[in-house]
């Protein structure tokens, strides 16, 4: 595979195939590798700057999780209000200040863009921890690991993507990441959070089948995984608008039972009323493993950045 030592992470379409199954490999060994052990000192002396100018429990912590389980350093920006991006530093200046500290720079920002914008201006590698309504990479490549571990293949499934594909940047990039297995994809959305035109009809030019719909149920029964998203209420220009679509979906107890069949659920998290609590204890649940595997798939690519697996 073409190495990931020093590279950005920014985009879901800058992976290949043999790249996703060479990370997901080592993801795994270190899956291994920490039980019974705290760390694998493979990054000991290198920094991890954490910049987040947007809200994040599970990027963030896992992230320093993940650099602090290798043996390296975490140093963070803390809130922008208590920072000079608060007097007005732009971003590429904030960056070059951070360059001068740390050796790997993990960013969230609300712009579209802004991680590869961070990414020229800095030598050092820049992953992109969720730009905008853009991209989520990190979080694609967690996403199919889960995947690949709950079904035990990625070949021939179908996925049925669910909530808000218009502004959810997790879909963005995982969409990009499964393109490369022949999944077939259902996006099932209101109306008006449908996926971009632009990203549907690339995934149908590549040869993957696309169905969109509405109807929650339907979708579900045709599908191996269902990947439920949040409505992001902070993209929402009018909040009426929010208001009018926020309870489109809800997975609980009584929706799998009707449903008849096992079916594997995933979610980036946070969610907020669109997987019911009465479905956590179900076998197909997967959301809370997904988000530990976060921890190995971030372990994989930073020791992988910095050449060490
Ligand atoms: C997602 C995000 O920030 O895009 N969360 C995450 O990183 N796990 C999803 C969301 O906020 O809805």
């Amino acid at each position: 595979m073409a190495t990931l030592k020093g590279k950005d992470i920014l985009h879901g379409n800058q992976f290949t195939k043999k790249d996703i199954e060479a990370i997901m490999k080592v993801a795994s060994q270190f899956e291994k590798e920490l039980k019974g052990k705290g760390v694998v000192p493979l990054l000991k002396g290198k920094l991890l700057a954490t910049l987040f100018y947007e809200p994040s429990t599970r990027t963030r912590l896992s992230f320093e999780t993940a650099m602090q389980r290798l043996g390296g350093g975490v140093i963070g920006m803390g809130p922008v209000e208590g920072s000079s991006v608060a007097k007005g530093e732009t971003l590429a200046d904030t960056c070059r200040t951070v360059a001068q500290y740390a050796d790997v720079i993990v960013l969230r920002h609300p712009k579209t863009g802004s991680a590869k914008e961070a990414a020229d201006a800095v030598d050092i590698p820049v992953l992109n921890g969720g730009d905008g309504t853009g991209q989520h990479p990190t979080q694609a490549l967690l996403d199919v690991y889960t995947i690949h571990k709950e079904m035990k293949t990625l070949k021939n499934l179908t996925i049925a993507m669910v909530g808000d594909l218009k502004n959810g940047r997790t879909v963005h990039a995982l969409v990009e990441v499964l393109s490369l297995f022949n999944c077939n994809l259902y996006f099932v959305s209101p109306g008006v959070l449908r996926m971009p035109e632009e990203v549907t009809s690339a995934l149908r030019q590549k040869g993957i089948k696309v169905e969109e719909t509405e109807d929650l149920r339907k979708a579900a029964l045709e599908s191996d995984v269902i990947y439920m998203t949040r409505i992001q209420k902070e993209r929402f220009a009018d909040l009426a608008e929010y208001e009018r679509v926020k309870g489109s979906y809800i997975i609980d107890a009584a929706f799998l039972k009707d449903l008849g069949k096992k079916i594997t659920i995933l979610h980036p998290l946070p969610r907020v009323n669109e997987i019911h609590p009465d479905v956590d204890d179900y076998p197909g649940a997967a959301y809370f493993r997904q988000m530990r595997n976060g921890v190995f798939i971030r372990m994989a690519l930073l020791a992988m950045i910095f050449g060490k697996r």
